[in-house]
């Protein structure tokens, strides 16, 4: 059966191509995992924080699709120079808007960026053992979907190894 390319606009192309900040941070303040390494939509951020929480730089891994890379790739160029408390205000709405719009199908590989943002930021503070004011406690839309599929990818990966088995 054959699949039909998706409709990939120039500039996802391009950053997927081309991706910047990709690779990993030896110097990270912080690095987040989201996705599953089992069924390998899997993205991993690394950002460095200066003294006055801005960020100074940010890369990442990604393991995903095209939409994926090129979704990371813009949030790393997004965010660098950026205090924490801006860089929390992102979603992946405006990500996708970034990015030039996504097939509806993708749009989880932009949301798998952002939450993964999202849970560095997160863990920033919570290594730190400080809690600012506009940090929500409760998960944000990104966070819970990423929380979502990696639930999803480990049903998967359980059915398949019991296939796998029978
Ligand atoms: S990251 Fe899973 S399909 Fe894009």
């Amino acid at each position: 059966m054959s699949r039909t390319p998706l409709p990939y606009n120039p500039k996802i192309l391009e950053l997927f191509r081309n991706p910047k900040n990709l690779g990993k941070m030896e110097d990270a303040t912080v690095t987040a995992v989201a996705g599953n390494p089992s069924c390998g939509d899997m993205i991993i951020f690394y950002l460095k924080i200066d003294s006055k929480d801005v960020i100074e730089k940010a890369s990442f891994e990604s393991y995903g699709c095209a939409a994926n890379i090129a979704t990371s790739s813009i949030v790393t160029e997004m965010i660098k120079g950026m205090k924490l408390e801006d860089a929390w205000k992102i979603s992946w709405k405006s990500v996708v808007e970034a990015v030039g719009g996504l097939p509806s199908v993708k749009f989880h590989c932009g949301i798998l960026a952002v939450g993964a943002l999202k849970r560095a930021i997160r863990t920033y503070y919570k290594n730190k053992g400080v809690s600012p004011d506009w940090l929500m406690k409760e998960p944000t839309f990104e966070e819970k979907q990423a929380v979502e599929e990696e639930e999803l990818a480990k049903i998967l990966s359980k059915r398949m190894k019991a296939e796998e088995e029978k």
